[in-house]
């Protein structure tokens, strides 16, 4: 059991280093390592069914829209559900007719039902974050001259030092601010200055967000979210999740690992607030798919996030759940999957249906309000339809009367737009831009509209 808990931790560590060059054994070593691992996640997944008393879920339907099972894209079948759960109506039937209320009342009803149900608990034990700033160089993001802080955030862990969990980060502020700046934080990954992924097919290539944000004398950090969670099924007896249960496994309301990244999001905020090159009163959370579901959690449930920009963040994010359209709850709920939510999540994907549940994307995305929540997708004809761009803007939509409710602007119509009409006039935000799965060109929109908030 030892010998397994050491190679996962082993190829962790190899994912997370995207920089690693292989030469052809590491490759075959990484290749039976994997095999290890997956059978690891499949392991930890029946586990978790075992504890639920489920024998099996249904299967998604193929994100590959050639196949016999392939997702749903027709707008004329998205919408089998005639309601929606009412964010401002109490459990016991009572409406919300008052910010009052909706803090004091609603707001923690719902909380209560997305950590349970949804994205997990974060237990009550999880240890101090020690951050140490291991490497600062001089560096140049476009024409901008900039010094870029590479930071380790230590987990305590004296209660089970078997694992040992450290939080990857980088901090890039212009070299020539004057005072404390505001930072747009990622989710992502670490590559040398200058690294940009190549643009998907299809999308024009534009100035990173990096290179955009700095140009306007903001700063830029990018948080690794599996230097301390890694992103499957096996890794959950490791990392900040694995820490806490004494490497032992999940059960079923523990956090996931959206909600354990997002916990490491707020652990950098708490950086923020301790370094003087950084007005941590202006810190924005930014992801793209499963970081975009991570930037919606991290900002749903940490109130010194100011701004979110939350790209293609699809089901799990800001998408109705109990739209038949794109990538549904079965999906979510395989094998493959599980590990970003609470164990209870899986329920939803058999004997219960997405129908069966309390809460819906749009309730988190209420439960950012007032501050405001840009979402971003790309072109259904170039990103494809599995993100449901369409699912995302209702999200948008059906949060708005919380908005509302905190006399802010909710997104201004229910007219799905076309492509490229940015919605900006309010605290919700939408926009499709015309390429493929990123949030590259939609920072320019972004950033203007973030203009309006962080000065
Ligand atoms: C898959 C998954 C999505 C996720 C995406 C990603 O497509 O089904 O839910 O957002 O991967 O993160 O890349």
């Amino acid at each position: 059991m030892k010998k397994i808990a050491c190679l996962i931790t082993l190829v962790i560590a190899i994912e997370a280093n995207a920089q690693n060059r292989m030469s052809a054994t590491d490759s075959l070593r990484r290749d039976s390592l994997r095999r290890v691992m997956q059978q690891a996640t499949q392991q930890d997944y029946k586990d978790m069914l075992d504890q639920l008393h489920i024998e099996s879920t249904r299967p998604g339907p193929s994100g590959n829209p050639q196949a016999p099972n392939a997702a749903n894209a027709d707008e004329a079948k998205a919408s089998p559900y005639t309601t929606l759960p009412d964010p401002l109506i109490l459990k016991s039937g009572k409406k919300v007719t008052s910010a009052r209320m909706w803090w004091q009342q609603r707001r923690p009803e719902i909380v209560e039902e997305f950590d349970r149900e949804i994205y997990g608990r974060v237990p009550v034990n999880v240890p101090k974050v020690t951050w140490e700033v291991t490497s600062t160089t001089d560096t140049t993001i476009g024409s901008v001259k900039a010094i870029t802080k590479n930071l380790l955030g230590h987990v305590d862990n004296s209660s089970y030092p078997q694992i040992k969990v450290d939080i990857q980060m980088t901090l890039t502020t212009p070299a020539n601010a004057a005072r404390p700046v505001p930072v747009m934080m990622e989710f992502g990954f670490v590559f040398p200055p200058g690294f940009r992924f190549p643009p998907p097919a299809g999308t024009p290539v534009e100035k990173s967000g990096m290179q955009q944000v700095l140009e306007k004398g903001w700063g830029f950090a990018v948080i690794v979210p599996t230097s301390f969670q890694a992103d499957n099924g096996a890794g959950l007896k490791q990392g900040i999740i694995g820490l806490t249960n004494k490497g032992q496994a999940r059960k079923p309301e523990d956090w996931g690992t959206l909600r354990a990244w997002a916990w490491g999001a707020s652990r950098a905020v708490d950086y923020f607030e301790t370094d003087k090159s950084v007005d941590s009163k202006k810190i924005g959370i930014e992801g793209l798919s499963r970081y975009g579901k991570a930037a919606l959690v991290a900002m749903a449930y940490e109130p010194r996030f100011v701004i979110a920009f939350v790209g293609s963040s699809g089901a799990g994010g800001a998408k109705i759940l109990r739209r038949v359209f794109g990538e549904q709850v079965e999906n979510l709920a395989g094998s493959g999957e599980y590990h970003w939510f609470a164990g209870n999540f899986i329920k939803y994907a058999g004997p219960l249906t997405p129908n069966d549940l309390p809460v819906d994307a749009h309730e988190l995305i209420a439960l950012c309000a007032p501050r405001p929540v840009f979402i971003s997708s790309g072109s259904p004809t170039v990103e494809g339809q599995w993100v449901d761009a369409k699912g995302m803007f209702l999200g948008g939509v059906h949060a708005g009367p919380v908005y509302k409710l905190l006399r802010k602007k909710d997104l201004g119509t229910t007219e799905f737009p076309a492509i490229e009409t940015p919605l900006v006039d309010g605290e919700i935000a939408f926009r499709q831009h015309s390429g493929g799965h990123t949030t590259g060109p939609n920072w320019a929109t972004f950033l203007k509209y973030a203009d309006r908030y962080i000065k």
